[in-house]
C-alpha cells in the first residue's frame, strides 16, 4: 500500500520524505489554511521535494472554473494531481482534465455509487472519507471494502485512496481490505511506529549490552 501524507506543512512533509517512506501528498483548502504563504508556491515546493503525486484542490464549483483552475495548477509541476469535489460538475471536470492527461483525485466520496461514477469519469484516484463516516455512526471501512469489490469486478484505472484516517487501526484495516493508498495526518503516520514492547525490548538490550561491552571488540 502506498503512503501519502495528508498535510500542507512543508516541514512535516520534509521530515517524512527523509525517511524514504513517502509516496505522495494530499492537501485540501482546510489544510492549506493552516499554513502561511502563497498556495501555488506551496504546491510547487511540495512537488519538487516529494517527486510523487501531490493533490491540489480546486475552489470553483462549476466545471468550467474547475477545468481552468486545474490546468493552471497542473502547469506548476508534472506531479500535481487535481482534486475536484464529487459533484456532477466535478465529474465533468474530471473527464475534461483526464482527456488532457491531467490526473484527477475525486474527493469527498461517501458512497460506493459515487466512487463508481468517479472511476467511470476517468479519475486517477477516488478518495473515500472514512473518519467522517465513523463520526456519524456509519462504518467508514465498509465503504473501502465495497469500492474494492466493485473496482475488482471491472477494469477501472482509479486507485482507492483511503482518506480521513484518524488512527493506526484505520491504516491497518485499509491495508487488509486492499486500499491502494492511505493518506495520513502526520500525527497518525508517526503513531504507526509505536509499540511499548519495542521500547522496553530495546531498553533491555542496551542495558544488558552495558554489562558486556568491554568484551565486545
Ligand atoms: C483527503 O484527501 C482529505 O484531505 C482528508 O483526508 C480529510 O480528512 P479529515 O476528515 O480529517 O479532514
Amino acid at each position: 500500500m502506498k503512503i501519502f501524507l495528508d498535510t500542507a506543512n512543508f516541514d512535516e512533509i520534509k521530515r517524512v520524505a527523509s525517511m524514504g517512506l513517502l509516496d505522495g501528498v494530499t492537501t485540501n483548502p482546510s489544510l492549506v489554511s493552516k499554513e502561511t504563504g502563497n498556495f501555488r508556491n506551496m504546491i510547487k515546493n511540495i512537488c519538487d521535494l516529494v517527486k510523487g503525486p501531490v493533490s491540489a484542490e480546486v475552489i470553483s464549483t462549476e466545471a468550467e472554473g474547475m477545468i481552468e483552475e486545474g490546468k493552471s495548477l497542473a502547469a506548476l509541476s508534472e506531479h500535481v494531481v487535481i482534486k475536484v469535489p464529487m459533484t456532477p460538475d466535478g465529474l465533468v471536470a474530471t473527464r475534461a482534465l483526464t482527456d488532457e492527461n491531467i490526473p484527477v483525485n475525486v474527493t469527498l466520496i461517501f458512497s460506493a455509487s459515487q466512487a463508481l461514477l468517479a472511476a467511470k469519469a476517468g479519475a486517477a484516484y477516488v478518495s473515500p472519507f472514512i473518519g467522517r463516516l465513523d463520526d456519524i455512526s456509519a462504518t467508514g471501512m465498509d465503504l473501502i471494502a465495497e469500492i474494492r469489490q466493485i473496482f475488482d469486478n471491472y477494469t477501472y484505472d482509479a486507485e482507492i485512496l483511503a482518506a480521513s484516517l484518524r488512527h493506526p487501526v484505520h491504516f491497518v484495516d485499509a491495508a487488509r481490505i486492499g486500499a491502494d493508498i492511505s493518506t495520513l495526518p502526520p500525527k497518525v503516520f508517526h503513531a504507526l511506529f509505536n509499540h511499548p514492547l519495542t521500547d522496553s525490548g530495546l531498553a533491555t538490550f542496551l542495558k544488558d549490552w552495558e554489562k558486556v561491552k568491554e568484551n565486545a571488540s
